[in-house]
């Protein structure tokens, strides 16, 4: 049976483009109201105002730059403001960056941890102790395939997934009551603006949006949620193998998929 989220808070991180999008459009299809943060506000209020119009729901728009080291403690304070409650956590905002170590952007990447990985993990530890002690509420952090093992040519985004899904999993071992649902999802190759962002291409094809909503949905619906799923049956088989592989051979493949050319 569906989970009701009728009048739920849901708050959705990257919500200004791909899947935090869909995240957003899904969560109004089910009643809940949305808190949608990201730094492009002019995106933000597009997203947020046709949602209203197609949902009806409270839409509620913050802007918040989280890669800055205070940044969910901002966050948390602007929502406190408002007397806004946390029933659902959506950590999805994130980036990559495509190039090989040494000729990365050491302040980038810095940036690509901070918001990866610290942020998703204070938004967690400000919002997931309200949700145990009400007994109700839902995480999900936002993994990758690419947590399944190290990818040469996005050596950090890659380091910085699994620790999403290493840190998520665990605290899913942490949590006993039924109602507080904590998961971590695990795209592989999705259709949206990340790999312009993390300026490269993959070989590979790309899956639509809307199916890790489907994954996610499923989840969240589902009477014992799992510590972690991976969107969509190629990818699921690719993880699962990945585990069974010799190391060597696991990471020379996802290099050539991931590896720029050397210039
Ligand atoms: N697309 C894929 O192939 C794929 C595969 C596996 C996992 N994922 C993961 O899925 C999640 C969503 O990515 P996407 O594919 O939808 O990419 P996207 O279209 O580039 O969306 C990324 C979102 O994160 C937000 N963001 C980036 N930097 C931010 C910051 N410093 N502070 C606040 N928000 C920030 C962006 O908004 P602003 O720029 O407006 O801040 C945007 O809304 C990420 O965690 C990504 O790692 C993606």
């Amino acid at each position: 049976m569906a989970l009701d989220l009728t009048g739920k808070t849901a708050l959705i991180t990257g919500a200004s483009s791909g899947i935090g999008v869909e995240f957003a459009k899904a969560f109004a299809r089910r009643g809940a109201r949305l808190v949608l943060v990201a730094r492009r506000k002019d995106r933000l209020d597009a997203v947020a105002a046709a949602i209203r119009a197609e949902s009806g729901v409270d839409v509620a728009v913050v802007v918040q730059d989280l890669s800055t080291p205070n940044s969910a403690a901002e966050l948390e304070a602007k929502l406190r403001s408002t007397r806004t409650q946390v029933d659902v956590l959506i950590n999805n905002a994130g980036f990559g960056t495509n190039a090989r170590f040494v000729d990365e952007d050491r302040y980038r990447v810095r940036d690509e941890i901070s918001l990866n990985v610290a942020a998703l993990v204070d938004l967690t530890a400000a919002f997931l102790p309200g949700m145990i002690a009400r007994d109700f509420g839902v995480v999900v952090n936002v993994a990758s395939t690419a947590s399944f093992q190290p990818v040469p040519g996005m050596a950090v985004y890659a380091a910085t997934k699994a620790f999403v899904r290493s840190f998520t999993e665990a605290v899913w071992g942490e949590i006993e009551s039924p109602n507080v649902r904590v998961f971590a999802v695990n795209p592989g190759a999705t259709q949206s603006e990340f790999f312009e962002v993390a300026g490269g291409k993959p070989s590979i094809g790309m899956a639509p949006t809307v199916d890790v909503i489907t994954a996610t949905m499923r989840q969240i619906d589902a009477r014992g949620s799992k510590p972690s799923v991976v969107v969509g049956g190629r990818n699921s088989f690719m993880s699962w193998m990945s585990a069974r592989l010799p190391a060597k051979a696991v990471i020379r493949t996802a290099g050539k998929m991931f590896l720029p050319p050397k210039h």
